[in-house]
């Protein structure tokens, strides 16, 4: 069955009033892969009715991003909902998400600025702005977020619990290619050679969850042997960071430690920005 969609607040609106029961809110940017998919089951889990958004939001990219190039392929995505059973897809345009330039903006604090935050600044404020503006649009009673997106998925968390939404707030596991690369709307851009250097982020994760139990260090050593080979590859992978940081704040983890961590990376390869994590226990297991 084809999802009603909606294009305007009023459409929104008079779609959200004929949902019976609790609703699960996937919000994406469109270009829909396995990963989206796997989120929308999850949302078809875990309440009676699916409502999907597909917006490029121009808050959350830099001057020098791909804001322009981003993949907009709505009617194969629209199918993609379809068969999903998706009962409801918000795709606005940005004159509706944004009548006049935003004057009130969510700010992210100190936890937008670290990580993925400083290699890309502003875009954390751009993300949570407009997941805040869905939430109050969709008014969903769990939203799914993509644990690929992990710094993101614990500001938006974060920002339920500061501002009291009343929402819940799930994380979805990443889905991967058969050689480790997490499905990204991004992936498309790769060509072939691109494609096979992409792959060193999951391999360095992967080595380092695997040195997990010797601590920090290892992990960090693991990590950097395979990113070290990957940077001269050719094409080469250029990092933009490699970090081990508590799951909750996104700050650092320095010293010995044990217990949760997320072992996150960044890249370049050609012209595109790439991001991944892992999420492991450090210290020996008992
Ligand atoms: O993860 C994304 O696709 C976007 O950051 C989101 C959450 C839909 C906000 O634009």
């Amino acid at each position: 069955m084809t999802p009603v969609v909606a294009r305007t607040r009023q459409e929104l609106a008079e779609a959200r009033s004929r949902i019976e029961g609790t609703l699960a809110f996937v919000p994406t940017m469109g270009a829909l892969h396995d990963g989206h998919l796997s989120l929308m089951r999850q949302a078809r889990r875990s309440a009676d009715a699916v409502a999907v958004s597909i917006f490029v939001n121009p808050l959350q990219f830099g001057p020098d991003e791909d804001f322009d190039r981003y993949p907009r392929t709505f009617d194969t995505d629209l199918e993609a909902c379809a068969a999903e059973g998706v009962d409801l897809v918000f795709a606005p345009t940005r004159d509706v998400m944004y009548p006049s330039e935003p004057q009130v903006t969510v700010k992210s604090g100190p936890m937008g600025e670290i990580v993925e935050g400083a290699a890309r600044p502003g875009h954390f404020d751009g993300m949570l702005t407009v997941v805040l503006k869905l939430l109050n649009l969709v008014r969903p009673d769990v939203a799914i977020f993509g644990e690929k997106d992990a710094q993101q998925l614990a500001m938006i968390r974060r920002m339920v619990f500061d501002l009291d939404l009343p929402v819940e707030v799930a994380g979805g596991p990443t889905v991967r290619e058969p050689d480790g690369l997490a499905l990204s709307s991004r992936n498309r851009y790769l060509s072939p050679d691109e494609r096979r250097t992409a792959a060193a982020l999951s391999r360095a994760l992967h080595a380092g969850a695997d040195a997990a139990a010797d601590g920090p260090e290892a992990v960090l050593d693991a990590a950097n042997t395979v990113l070290d080979k990957a940077a001269t590859a050719d094409p080469p992978l250029v990092l933009d960071y490699l970090v081990l940081v508590d799951p909750t704040t996104f700050t650092t983890i320095s010293g010995p430690r044990t217990g949760p961590a997320v072992l996150a990376v960044a890249g370049r390869v050609g012209a595109t920005h790439l991001i991944d994590n892992v999420s492991l226990q450090l210290g020996k297991e008992h």
